[in-house]
This record gives structure tokens, sequence and C-alpha cells, in this order.
């Protein structure tokens, strides 16, 4: 029984960072404060506000700038930023963001 709590609590550790990324950790590592500001709260009209919007609005902007289907105004300005970011990583950002 000992055995089998240990395992479980160690898996439970384990599958942590998976379930729950962290936006604002992720925000602030890649950068997109640089141009979005302080947790989305953009201060020039360059870089669109991002706090308070809705979630999915934000993720399938940021993917649609990142795959390339939206490239309106300075959207390649930010396209080597989010080019990394998996779907998971900005789905957690855009939770974030829409909490702000
Ligand atoms: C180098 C500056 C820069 C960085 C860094 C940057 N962006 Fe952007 N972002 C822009 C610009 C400029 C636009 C507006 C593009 C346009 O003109 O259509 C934009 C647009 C967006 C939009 C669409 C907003 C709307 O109202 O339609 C989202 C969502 C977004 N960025 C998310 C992010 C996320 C998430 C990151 C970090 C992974 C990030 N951006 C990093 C410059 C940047």
């Amino acid at each position: 029984m000992k055995k089998l709590l240990a395992t479980l609590a160690f898996s439970a550790i384990l599958a942590t960072p998976v379930l729950a990324l962290d936006g604002q950790a992720l925000y602030n590592a890649k950068g997109c404060g640089g141009c979005h500001g302080e947790a989305g709260a953009s201060i020039t009209p360059t870089f669109p506000k991002l706090a308070g919007q809705h979630a999915s609005y934000i993720a399938n902007q940021a993917k649609a700038i990142r795959d390339g289907k939206r490239n309106s105004g300075m959207s390649a300005m930010m396209r080597p930023i989010v080019a990394a970011a998996s779907d998971e990583e900005i789905a957690a950002i855009a939770d974030f963001l829409a909490s702000q």
C-alpha cells in the first residue's frame, strides 16, 4: 500500500506540468510583454491590448499569426516569437490574458 501511494504521488508530480501550463510564466518567458505590455496591458496602439480579450479570440489570432494565416499590418514582426509556441502553450497564455 505504501508503495502504491508513493507511486501515485510520484505520478502526480510528473503529470503536473503537463496538466497545468503556467500562462503567466510562458507569457513572460516568451517575451510577449516586450510588445504587448505587462500582463497584456499594452500602452501603445501599435501592439494590440490583449488583457481581458476572450481566451478563444487570443488563442485563434496568435495561432493564425504563427501559421501565416494572418498577415495583416505588422503581424510579421510577431511571427518569429510565436513560431515555437505549441497550441497548448498558446492556450495557457490566452487563459492568463483573458483573466487580466
Ligand atoms: C515583436 C513584437 C511582438 C511580440 C514579442 C509579440 N507580439 Fe503579438 N502582436 C504584435 C503586433 C504588431 C500585432 C498586431 C498585428 C497586426 O498588425 O495585425 C500583434 C497581435 C497579436 C494578437 C492579435 C490581437 C488582436 O487584437 O487581434 C495576439 C493574440 C498576440 N499578438 C499574441 C501574442 C503572444 C501570445 C505573444 C507571445 C508569445 C506575442 N503576441 C508576442 C507584436 C508582437
